[in-house]
């Protein structure tokens, strides 16, 4: 048996090119003490991962040439040296973008309790990008029933969740989305109550106006740039900004210069907080069981993109930075 690993191959230059990896043949890693040997079953594409291959602006270290590339991945534990694991087990970590990792406990987020919903799920919705999506939401956002709450990247993982999850606190919703069809989804599958074509060619504050007429009272900011200088020229008195991510902006070095955010918050008495979901790992069980409680009551929804097939996976980082995923980009491993 092989285990089919992506290497970085290149230093992306940009947005990150199949060009940058290479498909590797390595062998089922030794099992050393206290460590599990899991088989990766679907692995994640995720923005961040961008920065994790070296992109400037980030705070953790980059990915080193020729090792196989960090990311989430859901898979089954096969071996274990370990007894707080069994072979059976569904557990969620940073198992890499490989068939087989021998990790050590501390690699691996949770152990799926029940079969009761796809693996899937636990690499978005129940995973990293809903805890993400309900953390935003509930510690920075804090929408009060009846106010507006806008998100950007709207139609995507994380966007749609929080979303969906200011809809369910009671907020009238607005996202932002590239394209009519992301924002027929925002309305249609998530439930919003309006959308915003970013690419419509149109003024996004023009948009905005008709979209949260009375003012923008919570804001979840998945993109930074030119469609957040927008939406801070709405906000209304005492409102919060969750920072969640940067996708709109092309790079940090040299750092861009922008739109001066300060009197918005001045005149606004305005909130802007950026989070990192990895600090919040004492409240990932707590975000997960609500989370499973809102995706059994049916009040919680996601929509997956699908790569089948490890060698898909050097081109996915581009599908994200070009819009072309529809929901939470995972690659599924033969
Ligand atoms: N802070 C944290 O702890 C944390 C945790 C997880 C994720 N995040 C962040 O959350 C954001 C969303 O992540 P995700 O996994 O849910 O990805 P996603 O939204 O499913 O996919 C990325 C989306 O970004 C949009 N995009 C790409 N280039 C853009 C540009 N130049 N301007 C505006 N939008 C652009 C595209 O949507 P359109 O087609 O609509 O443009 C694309 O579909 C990312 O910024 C990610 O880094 C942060």
């Amino acid at each position: 048996l092989k285990n089919r690993q992506v290497i970085l191959r290149a230093r992306p230059v940009g947005i990150p090119q199949a060009s940058d990896f290479e498909l590797r043949d390595g062998s089922i890693p030794d099992v050393a003490h206290d460590q599990i040997l899991v088989r990766n079953r679907v692995l994640s594409v995720d923005p961040a991962m961008r920065i994790w291959l070296g992109m400037p602006g980030g705070y953790v270290e980059p990915i080193a040439l020729g090792s196989v590339i960090r990311s989430f991945a859901v898979g089954e534990v096969v071996r274990s040296r370990h007894s707080d694991f069994l072979p059976g087990d569904k557990v969620v970590g940073l198992f890499g973008w490989q068939e087989f990792a021998a990790v050590d406990p501390k690699s691996i987020l949770w152990k799926i309790p029940s079969e009761e919903f796809p693996l899937s799920y636990s690499l978005g919705v129940l995973g990293i990008n809903g805890i993400a999506a309900y953390l935003g939401m509930t510690l920075i956002c804090r929408p009060r029933a009846g106010e507006t709450v806008v998100v950007s990247t709207g139609a995507g993982a994380v966007g749609s969740g929080a979303g969906q999850i200011a809809g369910i606190l009671g907020a009238r919703v607005v996202g932002i989305a590239g394209g009519p069809e992301k924002c027929r989804r925002c309305m249609e599958d998530f439930g919003f109550h309006a959308a915003v074509d970013y690419k419509a060619g149109a003024s996004i504050d023009d948009a905005l106006s008709q979209a949260a007429p009375g003012g923008v009272d919570a804001y979840f900011d998945n993109t930074a740039g030119e469609i957040s200088d927008a939406v801070r020229r709405h906000l209304n008195v005492g409102a919060r900004i969750a920072l969640c991510g940067t996708s709109g902006v092309a790079g940090w070095s040299p750092w861009p210069h922008g739109e001066r955010v300060e009197r918005h918050l001045l005149n606004k008495r305005a909130l802007m907080q950026g989070f990192v979901v990895t600090d919040h790992v004492e409240r990932y069980s707590e975000a997960l069981e609500r989370l499973g409680q809102w995706v059994r009551d049916g009040n919680l929804t996601c929509s997956e993109h699908v790569l089948r097939g490890i060698d898909r996976a050097p081109e996915a980082i581009a599908y994200l930075y070009e819009g072309r995923n529809h929901g939470k980009l995972l690659i599924e491993v033969g």
